[in-house]
């Protein structure tokens, strides 16, 4: 019998088949994995910025060597992610072009401030512990060079998760002061990054069709459920306190109930308006105009290679 591609399209999403570059996609899905990629590499490419404040002022050597891998490895995924969105047909300069021109979203989380040392270390326990909540379920997403990408980047985040908990390790068993630095970048960085998970469920746009599409894999509440469950016991071990007066273990439900989310600063950082917005994309602006010659140069070299090539 002769299928209709959207009826192929379908069996393959229902059959847990990989939908690839070359493959018939519906335009509306293709649109869901444009937005939903470029958002995701121009957030790796902005979350460079708070802790890239950070590498002159690391307190070790040691310290200053891993924060500098780890900022690249974040430059990496970003670029994993543009290559994955290019395969879908709009062009890097487009989605950048889109980013500096304020258009484009990219998460939140990366419009606070850094201000201490610590906060280093609650970006990688708490925003990539949420960034592993969310991506790792994305290994499983219906798009092939999405699906791909999030292997390694996993991987990645996970190593990140993990120096960021011995950040707050050692400054929780450090002097009292040190103990109280981590104690106020947790404060600081907690709510911020429950907000990563995107509004509730109620009032998320998009997370019906793309669960259906299996482009997600789980709502943003559920998947935020899982973080506060996740990082409770954490706080518990490292001797902080989560700064929610409502957090409750609910036998019930088998998870944590917690306090409301500020959805009115949400909006407010999502439109542009957090207090690091406009520097961050400032900095992006003037990095990408200083890096003119860079991109000059390499074209240059490549059409004398091709002109090599060719003679
Ligand atoms: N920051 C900024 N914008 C957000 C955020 C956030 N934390 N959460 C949701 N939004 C935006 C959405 O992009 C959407 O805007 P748009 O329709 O104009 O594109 C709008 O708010 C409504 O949200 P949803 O309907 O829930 O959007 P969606 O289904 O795309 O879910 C989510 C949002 C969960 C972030 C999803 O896109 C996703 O899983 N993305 C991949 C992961 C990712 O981008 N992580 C970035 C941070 S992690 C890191 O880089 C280390």
């Amino acid at each position: 019998i002769d299928k209709s591609l959207e009826e192929l399209f379908e069996e393959k999403i229902a059959n847990e088949i990989r939908i690839e570059p070359k493959d018939w996609m519906p335009d509306q899905y293709r649109k869901t994995l444009v937005r939903q990629i470029s958002q995701h590499a121009h957030s790796e490419i902005v979350g460079m910025l708070p802790e890239g404040n950070w590498i002159t002022r690391a307190p070790s050597l040691k310290r200053k060597a891993i924060l500098l891998s780890k900022v690249q490895d974040e430059a990496g995924h970003g670029l994993y992610l543009y290559s994955a969105a290019e395969t879908l047909g709009t062009s890097r300069d487009q989605m950048i072009n889109d980013l500096h021109s304020g258009k484009a979203k990219y998460s939140s989380i990366f419009n606070y401030p850094t201000l201490s040392w610590a906060d280093i270390g609650a970006i990688g326990w708490l925003v990539d512990g949420a960034a592993i909540m969310n991506q790792v379920p994305l290994i499983r997403t219906s798009y092939g060079p999405y699906a791909r990408a999030m292997v390694r980047v996993c991987k990645e985040e996970s190593f990140h998760q993990r120096q960021g908990f011995e950040i707050m390790m050692t400054l929780c068993n450090g002097a009292p002061a040190q103990k109280k630095m981590a104690q106020e970048a947790f404060n600081r960085w907690w709510w911020p990054t429950l907000m990563m998970f995107g509004p509730k469920d109620e009032e998320s746009p998009n997370t019906e069709q793309s669960m259906r599409w299996k482009i997600k894999r789980f709502t943003n509440d559920e998947l935020r459920q899982r973080f506060v469950d996740m990082m409770v016991p954490q706080a518990e071990f490292l001797g902080l306190t989560v700064p929610d007066k409502d957090l409750k273990w609910n036998e019930v439900k088998n998870g944590y109930d917690y306090g409301d989310v500020d959805w009115e600063e949400f909006w407010n950082v999502v439109k542009g308006n957090g207090p690091c917005n406009k520097d961050r994309i400032n900095t992006r602006v003037k990095a990408h105009e200083e890096g003119a010659w860079v991109r000059e140069a390499a074209m240059a070299h490549a059409e004398k290679r091709a002109r090599r090539e060719a003679e």
